[in-house]
């Protein structure tokens, strides 16, 4: 299997902002993978950079063998980008939206027609054509934007928070679409910060502050945390933050309605019985359990500090 992306190095700043800090990447062909990190991160700016909109300030990459410097413009023409807020045009109909996106990537006349028709069929959008896309839902804005950016058939297609607008419902339904593009030999690269998404694609990146603090599958990113992840249900559950919060190699307690999440050092050995038995001195009638780590964990301990968290 190819490789579809290569960074070396690949570096952003905006004045002495550093977005996107030596970033090293090997993405392979028809996979999907996937960006995760919070606001801020640098997902938007290493995503500009590898569509040939953003000059990286130190660094190359090469895109499906093009290099993003020397070669920008045949980059962008070659590539799928749907961005953060889809891009379309609000005051044209759905039909017009196409037919504009036809029309930058110059398909013929013969050809256009019989690709618009399928984009239609495939993304549910024949019950539209007339209507403005400003007045479409959040789910149909979805389709029509992706309908635009993969009209070209691009081997490579960007993704950038696509899901953020729209109800489990239509990701899912989404998440279908891409597959189908997977499966049909397209390479995806998509931001998130869902984590059931992330557990999706086929390998990933966690990006903080710019840098990338861990890369793989997403079950060998879970099963390769170190930390002990205890999980906690009571009836009382701010006296028992509380009291766990207090224990010095417990780096997060992270609550989920009754329950809580807590995050041990790997220092501390035999973490179930030291929270049982924390909890137990300060009175509280708890269960208290080792569970499996998952991608939020993941992210919990590549992003510690040696300060301690409470969520
Ligand atoms: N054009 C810009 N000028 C100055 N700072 C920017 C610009 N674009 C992004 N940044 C900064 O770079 C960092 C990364 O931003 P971004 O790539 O948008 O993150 P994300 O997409 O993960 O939310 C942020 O601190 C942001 O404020
Ligand atoms: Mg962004």
């Amino acid at each position: 299997m190819g490789t579809a992306i290569t960074t070396k190095g690949l570096t952003r700043r905006f004045g002495s902002k550093v977005a996107v800090d030596h970033v090293d990447l090997a993405i392979p062909e028809a996979r999907i993978f996937g960006f995760l990190g919070p606001n801020g991160s640098g997902k938007t700016t290493l995503i500009r950079m590898l569509c040939g909109l953003l000059r990286p300030s130190e660094g190359s990459a090469e895109v499906l063998g093009l290099d993003i410097k020397a070669q920008p413009e045949a980059v962008r023409r070659n590539i799928g980008y749907m961005t953060q807020k889809f891009s379309l045009y609000d005051d044209l109909t759905v039909d017009e939206n196409l037919d504009f996106v036809a029309q930058i990537y110059t398909l013929p006349l013969g050809k256009k027609k019989k690709r618009l028709a399928e984009l239609r069929d495939l993304y549910q959008l024949n019950e539209f054509r007339q209507q403005m896309a400003g007045t479409l839902s959040g789910g149909q804005k979805q389709r029509l934007a992706l309908a635009a950016a993969t009209m070209h058939r691009p081997k490579l297609l960007f993704l950038d928070e696509p899901t953020s607008a729209v109800d489990p419902q239509n990701r899912r339904d989404f998440w279908d679409s891409l597959f189908n593009l997977v499966d049909q030999g397209t390479t995806i690269l998509v931001s998130t910060h869902y984590m059931d998404e992330a557990e999706r694609c086929h390998g990933l990146a966690f990006l903080n502050q710019g840098v990338v603090v861990a890369m793989g599958e997403p079950k060998e990113l879970m099963d390769n945390v170190a930390s002990t992840v205890v999980q906690v249900t009571t009836q009382e559950i701010a006296a028992a933050k509380a009291a766990v919060m207090a224990l010095p190699n417990v780096f997060s307690v992270a609550q989920l309605g009754a329950r809580l999440r807590v995050m041990c050092r790997p220092s501390m050995t035999d973490a179930v019985e030291t929270v049982d038995r924390a909890l137990k001195q300060s009175a509280i009638d708890a269960r208290v359990e080792a569970v499996s780590a998952s991608l939020e964990d993941v992210f919990v301990e590549v992003t510690r500090t040696d300060e301690r968290s409470a969520a």
